[in-house]
């Protein structure tokens, strides 16, 4: 057998005889049976690159070879060095860390200087960390009034996403995304004037006066008290909610390419400002598809009503109406790594607040849907939004500020993102093909002899 490979000099078509052994690095041969010419394709990191398909052409006028993925189901949009999930294990890893490690020994802006910076913070840079960005949760006071202009019964994602994007006008410098400490500056304030949007969004609903950040509490209990404080001079937190929810913020801190964080990659492409670029992130995040679940999960379990509907419920699924909400994933084809750890939380919060009714209901859901062949076959576990809801419902939340929780979380994942692809010097901006099978060129034809 001939061992050589015939490689094809994509510019002059001349083609060569080369020993296999001659090449070093692993490539894909390809064989186009329009021409019968043969190519060979560099792998590198287990992927091949779009472009280097362009060479293959039935002719010279050819615009050259793409390929088709709608909704990037086997396509790498970029190199990164954020998160690690192993969908098929069920492994989920921030910078090489476990998120199981992550949820029991670290805190949640100790876990977002790690995504953001790559490695986790010695004492002194978490204190300045810290320092920092609890020096930026004011909100200017014009915010007040741009949020008084909402709807009483506005929904809070839409309160969110509006609000991110006008933070924009407030920091115009904002624009210049190639200059390092103004990058970090925009980091600073988003992370912490996230919550104090979230909690004026929640107070809005109510017709409650806002409440100013408390920079002696903790994160997470700076934003339970912007939240709920009422006359008392301080509030006064419980320590088991203020951990709960910072270790939902760690699990819902990134998740590499997901939705929004490639809208926040997108957008960013353009070298827009971070505030436009999170507002459009946080929107992606708003659909019952993506952030959205969670909220959904909550009406779904109310519209079940008992655990003896269970069955009755699923059957429904298997039929085709709707989807069982926080069931499912892309990339997760295991239990999500992030719902175990969730369940465990759910013990230590309704040992405080008093068991929800829903979890009954929920776990009923969850055993059936495990045992049922239809989800067997599809390998559809529960995700991050099945219990996390459950959670939040019982620590006082409304159903329809559980994405904004998420949000606020997620902002540290999208900035690591951003900052990473301005980082990187492969990214251009980002600009899909299409494959166009619409009319081809025909001349204009006046009102008047339009036929139907
Ligand atoms: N309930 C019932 N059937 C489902 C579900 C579900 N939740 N999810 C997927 N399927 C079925 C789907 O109908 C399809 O069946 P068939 O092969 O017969 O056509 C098969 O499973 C494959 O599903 P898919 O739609 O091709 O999968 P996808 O990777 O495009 O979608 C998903 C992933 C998360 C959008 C989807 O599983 C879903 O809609 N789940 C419910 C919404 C949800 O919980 N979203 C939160 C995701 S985790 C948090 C986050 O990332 O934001």
């Amino acid at each position: 057998m001939n061992n050589n490979i015939v490689v094809t000099d994509s510019r002059t078509g001349k083609k060569f005889d080369i020993p296999r052994e001659m090449i070093q690095q692993d490539a894909l041969t390809i064989i186009d049976s329009r021409t019968e010419k043969e190519y060979s394709i560099p792998i590198t990191n287990g992927t091949i690159k779009a472009m280097d398909l362009r060479q293959i052409k039935v002719s010279d006028d050819d615009f050259g070879m793409m390929t088709y993925d709608p909704a990037f189901m086997n396509t790498a949009s970029c190199k990164s060095r954020i998160t690690y999930i192993d969908g098929d294990k069920g492994i989920l890893q921030y910078r090489g860390i476990p998120i199981e490690q992550l949820a029991e020994r670290s805190t949640f802006l100790e876990v977002a200087y790690l995504l953001i910076n790559g490695e986790l913070p010695k004492k002194d840079q978490l204190s300045e960390w810290k320092h920092n960005i609890t020096h930026h949760t004011m909100l200017h006071e014009n915010t007040k009034k741009f949020m008084e202009g909402f709807n009483h019964n506005a929904h809070p994602m839409g309160m969110l996403v509006s609000t991110v994007g006008a933070l924009s006008t407030y920091y115009p410098e904002s624009r210049n995304v190639h200059d390092a400490e103004l990058r970090r500056l925009q980091m600073y304030r988003l992370i912490g004037k996230m919550p104090t949007i979230a909690a004026y969004c929640y107070r809005h609903r109510l017709g409650m006066p806002y409440i100013y950040p408390d920079n002696e509490l903790s994160y997470t209990g700076n934003f339970l008290s912007m939240l709920y404080k009422m006359t008392e001079m301080k509030y006064k937190i419980n320590p088991v909610l203020e951990h709960a929810l910072d270790v939902l913020f760690i699990l819902h801190a990134d998740h590499e390419q997901n939705c929004s964080a490639n809208v926040m990659r997108n957008i960013g492409s353009s070298f827009a400002d971070p505030y436009v670029c999170m507002a459009g992130a946080a929107a992606a995040l708003y659909g019952p598809l993506h952030g959205g679940a969670n909220e959904e999960v909550l009406l779904m379990l109310r519209e079940i009503g008992t655990k003896e509907r269970v069955p009755e419920f699923i059957k429904k699924i298997k039929n085709g109406e709707g989807k069982l909400m926080g069931f499912g994933h892309r990339i997760y084809k295991n239990y999500d790594p992030r719902a175990k750890i969730i369940k465990h939380i759910a013990d230590q919060v309704f040992e405080v607040t008093g068991r929800n009714k829903l979890l009954d209901i929920a776990i009923e859901l969850e055993r059936v849907a495990l045992e049922d062949e239809y989800f067997i076959k599809r390998k559809l576990y529960p995700n991050v939004d099945f219990y996390s809801g459950i959670i939040y419902q019982a620590m006082g939340f409304p159903s329809d500020a559980f994405t904004v929780l998420f949000a606020i979380a997620r902002t540290t994942g999208w900035l690591a993102q951003w900052e990473e692809l301005l980082m990187d010097p492969e990214q251009k901006i980002a600009r899909p093909r299409q494959v166009f099978l619409g009319s081809p060129q025909r001349p204009f034809v006046s009102i008047a002899r339009r036929t139907a």
